[in-house]
């Protein structure tokens, strides 16, 4: 993985393959910092003139690739469009810099200078090293930047970056690994491995314990697979932490539909029907790297959902582990069923808030796109992700849990239908949340988080890659980190 350090002194000193520096938006040529001056004395002053006949005048987002002069040590340099220099905020050092980190790729090493906060800049640049190695036999193209070298942070920070950048990697690795290498009892041992690697308690409860535990949501979705499903509980106890936060995910390791099965166009996508369950527990791996002053358990519902003859049906109905009975109307709709049984799970502990996190509907992408989660649960708490996603540059939005849609979701035969009666479409992520819901008690605060679009991008942009995204990890460290300090 991509090295981050911390620099300081005169930019124009970066000993480095491509020194990175960000301007700021002018009339007719983009303005440079102060502290480009070293950088700009070596390009005869003419650094702002030059990129301006290259077109560039600062707008964010921008990149020119300049050789360097002779007198900098460095071999290229790219100057990276910061916007407005009054409108400079965290999200756009972030993309500038994972913009730049990107355009890098096959270069070894990489200095950058931006003006304002150099741990935004830092995590950008962390984040846009990320590369799916994939399985192609002869290598996969140019490789990440071997080390960012970014001026103005300090260790901390640094540091920081670090655990968070890592974490979401191995997030990333997970949501895009094929469905044949990574099911139910493989990915259960990954992520002990990995939790336990970070200090963590893990409670693995296989097919027999499941079923002697009461989960009837995950024992009937995992059961037509040959892998069989999974509970991972992972518990970080700092000493005298006072709050404690619950976090749950899904993680189907591939939605084939079930029975009510899913069109050949895009089932091969569903291998990331786990990217919730692998940003939650991402975010707990983060959570006790950083040594944060709250007690976090991490509950993720693991199963694949296949057809075959112990497959379960259309019709059918399970009786989840608070004791609640589901009836069945959709196969399809598997993850309700595995959060309830981990949901009920998690609110026995009776924590002070919980999060769901998952790739729930396709009604999610369709009402609100690839880059704004769902949001829905107790009010407080539907707000308080928005507002701190709006800072991670995670966006979601919260919804609404009309009366009728409610209605929609009562069983003639069950204590609640898993579907709206009648299949129907009407607030499709909405009705969703609102299953969800009969599995968390009223007076927990509660928020659930339909990522079926943001988990992943179809496009390379700033500091995403196209494919795998880590949505919401960033969102959920900051929201950890609030609730410490509460
Ligand atoms: N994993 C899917 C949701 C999904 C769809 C995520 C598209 C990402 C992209 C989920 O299990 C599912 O199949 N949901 C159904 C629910 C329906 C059958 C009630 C859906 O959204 O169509
Ligand atoms: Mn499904
Ligand atoms: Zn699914």
């Amino acid at each position: 993985m991509t090295d981050l350090l911390s620099a300081s002194g005169d930019a124009a000193n970066a000993d480095v393959d491509v020194l990175v520096v960000g301007v700021f938006s002018g009339e007719d040529a983009p303005v440079l910092p102060e502290s480009l001056a070293g950088v700009d004395a070596e390009f005869g002053g003419r650094l702002a003139e030059q990129l301006a006949a290259l077109g560039n005048t600062g707008a964010a987002a921008s990149l020119t690739r300049l050789p360097a002069p002779e007198g900098l040590h460095a071999k290229l340099v790219y100057a990276v469009g910061l916007g407005d220099a009054g409108d400079l905020d965290d999200e756009t050092l972030r993309r500038a810099a994972g913009t730049a980190v990107r355009a890098a790729f096959g270069e070894e090493t990489v200095a950058i200078a931006f003006e304002g906060d150099p741990e935004a800049t830092a995590t950008g640049a962390i984040l846009g090293a990320y590369k799916f190695e994939g399985f192609k036999t002869d290598g996969n193209g140019d490789a990440a930047p071997g080390s960012i070298a970014v001026y103005g942070a300090g260790e901390d920070a640094v540091a920081k970056s670090r655990v968070v950048g890592e974490s979401i990697a191995l997030v990333k690795d997970w949501v895009s690994a094929p469905a044949n290498l990574l099911r139910p009892p493989t990915f259960a041992i990954e992520i002990e491995q990995a939790a336990v690697a970070a200090g963590l308690e893990v409670e693995i409860l296989d097919a027999e314990a499941l079923s002697a535990g009461g989960y009837g949501g995950v024992l009937a979705v995992g059961g037509g697979s040959s892998a069989p499903p999974r509970l991972v509980r992972l518990s970080y106890r700092p000493e005298g932490a006072r709050k404690h936060i619950a976090l749950v995910g899904k993680g189907i390791t591939f939605d084939s539909g079930g029975y009510s099965i899913k069109p050949t166009a895009g089932m091969w996508e569903m291998k990331y029907d786990m990217a919730g369950a692998a940003a939650v527990v991402g975010a707990t791996i983060a959570a006790a790297r950083l040594g944060l002053d709250v007690n976090v358990t991490c509950t993720v519902a693991l199963a694949e959902n296949l057809v075959s003859g112990t497959a379960y049906r259309p019709s059918d109905v399970l009786t989840i582990r608070n004791g609640m009975t589901v009836e069945i109307l959709n196969t399809d709709a598997e993850g309700r069923l595995v959060l309830a049984d981990a949901l009920s799970r998690a609110v026995e502990d009776e924590p002070d808030a919980v999060y769901d996190v998952a790739t729930l509907t396709g009604g999610q992408l369709i009402a609100l796109g690839r880059r704004t989660m769902g949001l829905m649960g107790t009010d407080a708490e539907t707000e308080r992700i928005r507002r701190i996603g709006d800072a991670t540059g995670e966006h979601g939005w919260p919804m609404p849990f009309p009366d009728d849609l409610v209605k929609l979701m009562e069983s003639s035969i069950a204590d609640v239908s898993q579907c709206a009666a009648g299949l129907k479409r009407d607030g499709h992520m909405i009705q969703g949340g609102i299953f969800l819901s009969k599995f968390v008690p009223e007076e927990i605060p509660w928020a659930h988080l339909d990522i079926a679009g943001p988990a992943d991008s179809d496009s390379a942009h700033g500091y995403t890659a196209k494919g795998a995204t880590a949505v919401p990890v960033r969102t959920l460290v900051a929201l950890l980190e609030e609730h410490a300090g509460e």
